[in-house]
């Protein structure tokens, strides 16, 4: 399934990485700076994903563009023009929230190699569990490795560390989660640069959280964008019918980049088991299963399409059963994104 991925090819923007740079290197090692590490060092990666590869609404993609374009501009405004007095960790927390597979993981790999940085991912279960009873300590030791390694953080199912604080914590969970949000607190303080949360249930945030962060809302994509998304995973090299049609696949609405990601490779497989090419019946197919309420094998699944939408891929289907009468075989695949 890498394969897909890596097909995506690193594109990063020329000067981008000395902007970068120099605003590390000007900033003198105050007192405050996050000292001793005190957990374990986390290793960033270079991005899987450039700017060129995320397909959002213009909204969605301008609100993300805000967010990169401070920290690129953050050495000019906070040491050429000296807004470091007034704040000597200039760093910005957003929160990516909306539906699984609307791009959230894919935009903080293309956030980071806009910037030319490396990109430090972890989750809440990882930061709580790998290390168990040391959950402040890794958000501390995250935020060090990130310092010293020049990258973004990104904590993916970051929910519980946003949410609202337990007054009187009754177990030991919750005075831990309590715990590790103050550490987090204080090293969004100490950070200079970018902390990317991604969140894909609603909660109700901390205030002194909230205070801090950035919404940007991921949406499932709206038609135009749609049919960007379909282009874009119908590769060049993939024999397709040359009937196919993606404006009609693209009229197919309530999908996220994921499902249509993964009725795409459904399709190939299919297509390549019976030695012929994907039809758009494959391609429909595949994104109804896809769709399908989750199942003991399967695992996680969207909800079932709407009335009209099914019908609309039922009589879809009808249509082009003909092309292609066999359904493709075999559990849908699952995402490693
Ligand atoms: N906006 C998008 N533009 C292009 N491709 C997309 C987009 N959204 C999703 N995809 C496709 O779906 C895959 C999964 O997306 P991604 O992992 O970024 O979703 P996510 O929002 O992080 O999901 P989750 O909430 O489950 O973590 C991507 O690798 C890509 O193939
Ligand atoms: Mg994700």
């Amino acid at each position: 399934m890498h394969s897909l991925i890596g097909a995506f090819t690193q594109r990063q923007r020329p000067g981008s990485f000395q902007l970068v740079a120099s605003y590390g290197e000007v900033r003198p090692p105050g007192p405050d700076a996050v000292s001793a590490r005190q957990g374990p060092r986390f290793i960033a990666t270079d991005p899987l994903h450039t700017f060129d590869k995320l397909l959002l609404t213009r909204e969605i993609e301008e609100r993300l563009l805000d967010c990169i374009a401070f920290v690129e501009v953050a050495p000019l405004v906070f040491d050429t023009w000296g807004l470091r007095a007034i704040e000597p960790h200039p760093s910005v927390a957003v929160n990516f929230r909306g539906p699984p597979g609307t791009g959230k993981t894919m935009a903080a790999h293309a956030a980071a190699s806009r910037l030319g940085k490396k990109i430090l991912l972890s989750r809440l279960s990882e930061l709580e569990s790998k290390y168990h009873g040391d959950g402040p300590k890794n958000i501390v030791a995250l935020f060090d490795s990130a310092k010293e390694q020049d990258a973004i953080v990104f904590i993916d199912e970051a929910e519980s560390l946003l949410s609202r604080r337990f007054a009187q914590p009754e177990q030991a969970a919750e005075s831990a989660i309590n715990s590790m949000r103050t550490e987090l607190l204080m090293a969004l303080d100490a950070f200079d640069g970018l902390a990317i949360f991604a969140s894909n249930l609603p909660h109700s945030y901390d205030t002194a959280m909230e205070s801090r962060l950035l919404n940007i809302e991921f949406t499932l994509p709206d038609l135009p964008t749609r049919r960007r998304i379909w282009e874009a995973h119908l590769v060049p090299g993939l024999p397709v019918d040359p009937e196919l049609s993606i404006d009609r696949l693209a009229s197919i609405d309530g999908v996220s980049g994921r499902d249509i990601k993964l009725s795409v490779i459904t399709a190939a497989i299919g297509a390549a088991r019976r030695k012929t090419v994907v039809t758009e019946a494959l391609l429909v197919s595949a994104l109804e299963r896809q769709r399908r309420p989750p199942s003991a094998e399967q695992g996680e699944a969207g909800p079932p399409l709407d009335p009209q939408t099914a019908e609309a891929v039922k009589s879809r289907l009808r249509g082009s059963a003909k092309n292609d009468p066999a359904p493709p075989d075999g559990p849908a695949p699952s995402d490693i994104s």
